[in-house]
């Protein structure tokens, strides 16, 4: 399991906690009005539960115990996230994907979105790695996105990571962030975040089709815990994140076809 550094989880936490300005050309959410997710590497269920500080993160908010990857290796994991769909991406070699994205519905809608990549080159970089191979293609759904890849005033969403601390100085951190750590260190009242930490795929490849790819992910905000519950059995997958956005901002569907089989989180729990 790659997480020897956990500095970068702890700053998010504090970010998710801290209050952030209310910007008033923000379109509130029904549940949230800022999604964070993070996405660590390649570790299964249960090695993540054994993990001290997975475990205390578990206990801040919602545990989702029944989740799961939906393929290996880790690329179609991450297309999956903004797209609903593999969409025919089932390598980690540089593939390009023609159609809409989660980007285009946000955008569609006014709502900002960046995706933080530490150690990334920018500049629309789309090659499979960094120099220092720390920053790595299959990691960065974006980018794969034809419509993102090709328009340069679409791909300058896609930053180096350490953009985000000036983001926050600035008070312009996005409503919809997405963070993918490097290789090694895989709200206020109505401005609510909300954050997701999830892994891509789970590190066993053969598994049984119930245990299939099942990964730890953990959703923490203020608005997570309706109950003293901190954990949700129900069945999720990657998958799932489209269309909880989708709700909560009441976007257009995507229609990519594997969203049939995607239950959004149950924000009522
Ligand atoms: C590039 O993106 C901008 C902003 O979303 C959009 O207005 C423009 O039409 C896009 N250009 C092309 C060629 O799709
Ligand atoms: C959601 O959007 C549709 C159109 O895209 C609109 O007809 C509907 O009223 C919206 N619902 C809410 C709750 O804003």
């Amino acid at each position: 399991m790659v997480l020897n550094n956990f500095k970068i989880l702890t700053f998010l936490i504090f970010i998710i906690n801290i209050s952030f300005l209310v910007n008033a050309s923000q379109l509130k959410g029904t549940h949230f009005d800022r999604i964070i997710t993070i996405v660590l590497g390649n570790s299964n269920y249960e090695e993540s539960m054994k993990d001290p500080y997975l475990l205390y993160l578990a206990n801040q908010g919602m545990l989702l115990s029944n989740y799961h990857g939906v393929w290996h290796p880790s690329q179609p994991n991450y297309i999956a996230m903004i797209r609903a769909s593999k969409s025919g991406v089932l390598t980690d070699f540089n593939q390009d994907v023609e159609g809409a994205s989660l980007p285009d519905l946000l955008e569609e809608k006014g709502i900002s979105w960046k995706a933080y990549m530490e150690n990334y080159p920018g500049n629309g970089f789309s090659e499979s790695h960094s120099d220092d191979k720390l920053y790595v293609r299959k990691h960065n759904p974006f980018i794969s996105m034809n419509q993102i890849r090709t328009n340069s005033s679409r791909y300058i969403y896609i930053v180096n990571a350490d953009r985000l601390k000036k983001d926050i100085e600035d008070g312009t951190v996005p409503q919809y962030v997405f963070y993918s750590p490097n290789m090694v260190n895989s709200g206020h009242d109505t401005d609510l975040s909300y954050a997701i930490i999830t892994f891509d795929e789970s590190s066993k490849y053969l598994d049984s089709l119930t245990n299939y790819n099942h990964i730890y992910t953990v959703l923490i905000g203020p608005n997570v815990l309706k109950s003293m519950k901190h954990e949700d059995n129900g069945w999720y997958s990657h998958y799932s994140f489209v269309p909880t956005i989708e709700q909560n901002w009441n976007l257009s569907a995507l229609g990519t076809g594997d969203d049939a089989e995607s239950t959004p989180f149950d924000n009522e729990k």
